[in-house]
């Protein structure tokens, strides 16, 4: 039996009311995803575990022929809501057709090898009970000379450790109680792996030639960040964010989320 509910929704993930820091980080993270899962129009794109579908309804609004693999049906059905809230704004019209969504699990993909010009999954490989096997079919059915592009969260950023480091001065040599309910350098309940730079690109290069790995932002998490952040006047804050990012950028090690682009690695199973 799989221990997935596949009733989930995002209530639980997407944050209610969201700091600057929390802001920079999804805008950055879903920007540097699709652009480099799409750096022409027209293009065939998977969405691996694609959620409420805001990515897939981005790609297609950019001009690609999107399918979103999802296993939940409630997350599928809020996706056929908000794809169609956006075909009834006429002000937010999109470039390529509707998306199409496949109710399928990461692991057994149920498409051609080869079918999809690239593929994306963002912020859902910690939550695969079979990671490395969803990267081989991502690998699988993305065409040979096409991209894969993975995103995740990196437990051993910069902020994790730093974090670590301060709880455990504060209760091992002060003796004092942590600073809040849910560490961020804690993987929740529903995450099956703790990746970090070096384990995403263990498995990954199996099963990818990776082209790039870079890292986005620097500090989410790290205690009283958020409310240092939004003390700044809003263009500083943008600022100082933004100069943590080249950071990320050019040290993925110490970033928050990591992104691994890739192209598929044909093996005689999986020529086309
Ligand atoms: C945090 S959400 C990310 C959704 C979306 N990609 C995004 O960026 O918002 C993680 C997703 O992984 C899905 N998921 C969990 N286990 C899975 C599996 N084995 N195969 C495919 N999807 C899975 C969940 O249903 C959920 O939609």
């Amino acid at each position: 039996m799989r221990v997935v509910d596949l009733d989930r929704d995002m209530s639980d993930v997407i944050p209610t009311g969201m700091s600057l820091d929390s802001e920079y980080l999804f805008e950055r993270m879903t920007e540097i995803s699709i652009s480099e899962a799409l750096p022409d129009s027209g293009r065939r794109v998977l969405d691996v575990a694609s959620g409420v579908g805001q990515d897939s309804i981005e790609l297609a609004a950019r001009g690609a022929w999107v399918v979103g693999a999802e296993p939940s049906r409630r997350m599928i059905g809020m996706s056929q809501l908000f794809a169609a809230e956006k075909a009834a704004d006429k002000t937010k019209g999109s470039k390529g057709p509707a998306p199409g969504w496949v109710q399928a699990w990461s692991d057994s993909l149920p498409f051609a090898t080869g079918a999809f010009d690239a593929c994306i999954c963002k912020g859902a490989l910690d939550h695969f009970d079979r990671p490395e096997q969803a990267i081989a079919e991502m690998a699988r059915v993305t065409r040979s000379s096409g991209r894969v592009v993975l995103a995740i969260a990196n437990f051993e950023s910069l902020a994790c450790r730093a974090g670590r480091a301060l709880d455990e001065m504060r209760q091992d040599l002060l003796g004092m109680e942590p600073l809040r309910e849910r560490r961020g350098y804690d993987a929740p309940s529903d995450h099956f792996t703790r990746y970090e730079v070096d384990l995403m690109q263990e498995q990954a290069s199996r099963h990818l030639v990776l082209e790039q790995v870079r890292g986005i932002s620097v500090g989410w998490g790290l205690p009283g960040w958020s409310r240092l952040v939004e003390a700044l006047p809003r263009e500083l804050g943008w600022a100082s964010l933004q100069g943590l990012d080249r950071l990320a950028r050019a040290a993925p090690e110490l970033a928050d989320v990591i992104v691994l682009v890739g192209r598929p690695r044909r093996s005689p199973s999986t020529s086309a």
